[in-house]
């Protein structure tokens, strides 16, 4: 049940938006907006991968699908360990109390002062290049470093901005140049593999981590196996999403010795994104355009690749409750400066007037962790819903905030 919820059409959205409106919000010309992350789905969601693995299994969340350090102080507290892709993720880990053993830090772009940071902190590293792994070597492995696979399971016809298993992609080791480096260096313990962010279908997953598996069985030093993220999230009804139990089980029947190993998840996207939505005052209704004051400042994917990206809209009226009636089709700009700011293209919605809110339906994941600067607009108010109740987990930004942010 919980692993299928979407806040799209859920009661729970209209209540929580109520509740909002009674506390102040999207009713005055401070707070145009707001964001919702349901924290009690999130621990639902964490069990619910948890069961679906084998106990000693380090279940990590990728910190950049959302940095606030609430969110993960609390994927934290319910026994989860951090994916990093940067010295600041890993300062973002590491002030929300994450044990370092439980950190891992993976990156195409890793600097040597980096290397040796995360190696002497003792962090899980996950090596991207052969040029990267003669840094490592020359700061000495100290800790569990594992080489990223490429597993290239796709086709190149099929490379867009989050698959990153083709044969040109930046991230990994090519599977047919792997053995070579392992004999090289036997101070590698682990194997990863990441094959991409909803784009990978449950065959791609399963294919990738059976080619890794095949490799791993070659040799005695492998002891653990980092199988990345990936998992789809459902964002329209028809969308197949993909259950962590069907997934594993799928992957114990294409490799079974990979029970051999300890295994590391990396889990962002479909831990988070249907736990979020936005809230938008709507702020000016011209025929059948609507601006609202969240674009591509907030959904930065969705506005450049609308094809590819998307999330469900609905509206409310200002007082909380679902719209009905006859409905129209509307062209929804965001608050920015260019006319491709525009989060939804002849979507259709009841009759819209000045003052209703916009709903951005699953949107706590790679949203507000993709927040852009254009525009100077101030990062709006996120609110966490927790046993039942509403907090504030990160205050609106205000101008003055907002001017240090450039200083
Ligand atoms: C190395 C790595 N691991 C994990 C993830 C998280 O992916 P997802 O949010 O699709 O689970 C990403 C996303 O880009 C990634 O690059």
């Amino acid at each position: 049940m919980c692993w299928s919820f979407r806040t799209a059409y859920s009661p729970l959205t209209s209540l929580t938006v109520k509740q909002l409106l009674r506390q102040g919000y999207l009713t005055d010309d401070l707070h145009t907006s707001v964001i919702v992350h349901n924290l009690d789905l999130l621990q639902k969601r964490i069990g619910y991968l948890v069961e679906a693995f084998p106990q000693d299994t380090l279940h990590t969340l990728a910190v950049k699908a959302n940095p606030l350090p609430p969110i993960l102080q609390h994927a934290v507290n319910h026994g989860m360990g951090l994916e990093t892709a940067s010295s600041g993720e890993i300062a973002l880990a590491e002030a929300v109390g994450c044990p370092v053993e439980n950190i891992v830090f993976d990156s195409p772009a890793k600097t040597r002062a980096e290397i040796e940071w995360a190696l002497r902190l003792g962090l899980t590293v996950n090596v991207n290049s052969s040029s990267e792994l003669e840094r490592v070597a020359q700061v000495g492995f100290h800790n569990r470093v594992g080489l990223r696979v490429n597993p290239v399971v796709a086709e190149a016809s099929r490379e867009s901005t989050t698959m990153v298993a083709t044969a040109r992609s930046k991230f990994g080791v090519p599977i047919s140049r792997c053995k070579e480096l392992l004999q090289q260096y036997p101070q590698l313990t682990g194997l990863h593999v990441h094959v991409g962010s909803q784009v990978a279908t449950k065959d791609d997953l399963v294919e990738a981590s059976r080619r890794v598996v095949e490799l791993a069985d070659q040799f005695p030093n492998i002891q653990w196996l980092d199988i990345g993220g990936g998992l789809p999230t459902q964002y329209r009804s028809d969308d197949p999403g993909l259950d962590p139990e069907v997934y594993f089980q799928a992957l114990k029947e294409a490799a079974p010795t990979i029970a051999n190993y300890r295994l590391i998840t990396e889990m962002g996207r479909a831990l988070q994104s249907n736990c979020g939505f936005a809230v938008s005052k709507v702020e000016y209704v011209t025929d059948d355009r609507l601006i609202v004051h969240l674009g591509a400042d907030f959904a930065l994917r969705e506005c450049y690749q609308p094809d590819s990206w998307y999330h469900d809209l609905e509206i409310l009226d200002p007082q909380g409750n679902p719209k009905a009636g006859p409905r129209k089709r509307y062209d929804i700009f965001g608050p920015l400066c260019f006319s491709g700011d525009r989060l939804g293209k002849e979507r259709e919605l009841p009759e819209v007037e000045e003052g209703d809110l916009l709903v951005i339906h699953d949107c706590g994941g790679y949203t507000l962790g993709m927040w852009s600067r254009y525009c100077s607009r101030l990062m709006p108010e996120v609110v966490g819903l927790e046993s039942g109740k509403l907090k504030v987990i990160k205050s609106r930004e205000t101008e003055a905030d907002l001017v240090g942010s450039w200083a």
